[in-house]
């Protein structure tokens, strides 16, 4: 297949190693930077350039599109969909994901476990808001934040009340969970591709702190996730529409809930924990996702799905 990788730095690890999966796999690959795609939309057609020169006849796109570039990054990879390209995670998923109200509004719609969860507009609402959810210790995070910048404990009622009042003095989206206590710092990445969790790691906060984010000095290590774990996991996916997905669980008294869905999930620190090729993995999915062949019927068909 003739495929392209949507990044802002082929440097990164995980560009570099689908890349090199999709080379083993003996597929054409580039790494086009999100950034430089401008487009063309008129109802006769849609065409992208990339640095000056026209670009066309991707076969599969899989993006890799950060936080910060998450709408011109979906808006480029809505326009490969609408050019007949097939992505493992679609614009609509990848929004849906991004947004943590939407995707716990999502997933607790299909009976997805998740934290108890509240979000309110006024401050003259707090009070009865953090009601609804119970005494502190409460779990504070931006709606928004990433790699667990944003993730607050706070352990008294006045506390809860003095972020939830900062973060609205800075007109900060956010929302407040009950805090599970008993997952102790730790919580469960589970990696799924094509609906399947393909490897997972457990990652645990470092000392004096409950988020285990890698980025927050979290170590990980390679797991088995249990038969209910990956059920939820892949659900979660499913729910989203994600192809491609790091589900992020937490082991409570009432069994796994889900934290977050990553819809761009690094690779590093999961091919590291579990050594399972997770790259190959995920070329392997898409390469087996595409169509036999592409009559104009089925090309419209996918135009008018995109645009839904
Ligand atoms: N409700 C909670 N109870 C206990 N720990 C939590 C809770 N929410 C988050 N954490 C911890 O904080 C980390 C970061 O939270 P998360 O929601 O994943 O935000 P981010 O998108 O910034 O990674 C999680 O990996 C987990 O270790
Ligand atoms: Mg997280």
């Amino acid at each position: 297949m003739k495929l392209a990788i949507l990044s802002r730095n082929s440097k990164l690890y995980s560009t570099r190693r689908l890349v090199e999966a999709a080379r083993e796999q003996h597929h054409s690959v580039r790494v086009l930077d999100p950034l430089r795609c401008y487009m063309r939309i008129a109802s006769d057609g849609f065409t992208m350039h990339y640095k000056g020169r026209p670009i066309s006849g991707y076969d599969a796109v899989i993006p890799r599109v950060g936080a910060s570039v998450t709408r011109y990054g979906t808006a480029v990879l809505r326009q490969f969909e609408l050019m007949d390209s097939f992505s493992p995670n679609s614009s609509d998923a990848i929004l849906k994901a991004r947004d943590k109200l939407r995707c716990h509004q999502l997933l607790a719609a299909q009976g997805i476990g998740m934290p108890a969860t509240v979000f309110g507009d006024n401050p003259d609402d707090t009070v009865d808001l953090l009601s609804m959810l119970g005494p502190p210790p409460h779990v504070i995070k931006l709606n928004e934040g990433t790699q667990g910048a944003g993730v607050m404990l706070t352990e008294k009622p006045s506390a809860s009340r003095g972020v939830i009042e900062a973060l609205r003095g800075l007109y900060a989206n956010f929302l407040v969970q009950e805090f599970v206590a008993e997952a102790e710092g730790a919580d469960l990445r589970c990696f799924v591709v094509g609906g399947r969790v393909v490897a997972a790691m457990k990652r645990q906060a470092p000392k004096g702190d409950f988020r285990s984010n890698l980025h927050r000095g979290g170590t990980a290590r390679g797991v088995k996730a249990s038969v209910a774990e990956k059920a939820v996991a892949v659900r979660a996916a499913q729910v989203l529409g994600l192809g491609v997905a790091g589900v992020d669980l937490i082991r409570s008294k009432r069994g796994p809930l889900v934290l977050e869905v990553n819809a761009s999930p690094g690779l590093e620190g999961i091919e590291e924990a579990s050594g399972v090729d997770v790259a190959g993995e995920i070329i392997a999915y898409v390469a087996g996702s595409l169509p036999p062949l592409k009559p104009a019927v089925g090309r419209a068909r996918r135009r008018a799905k995109a645009i839904a």
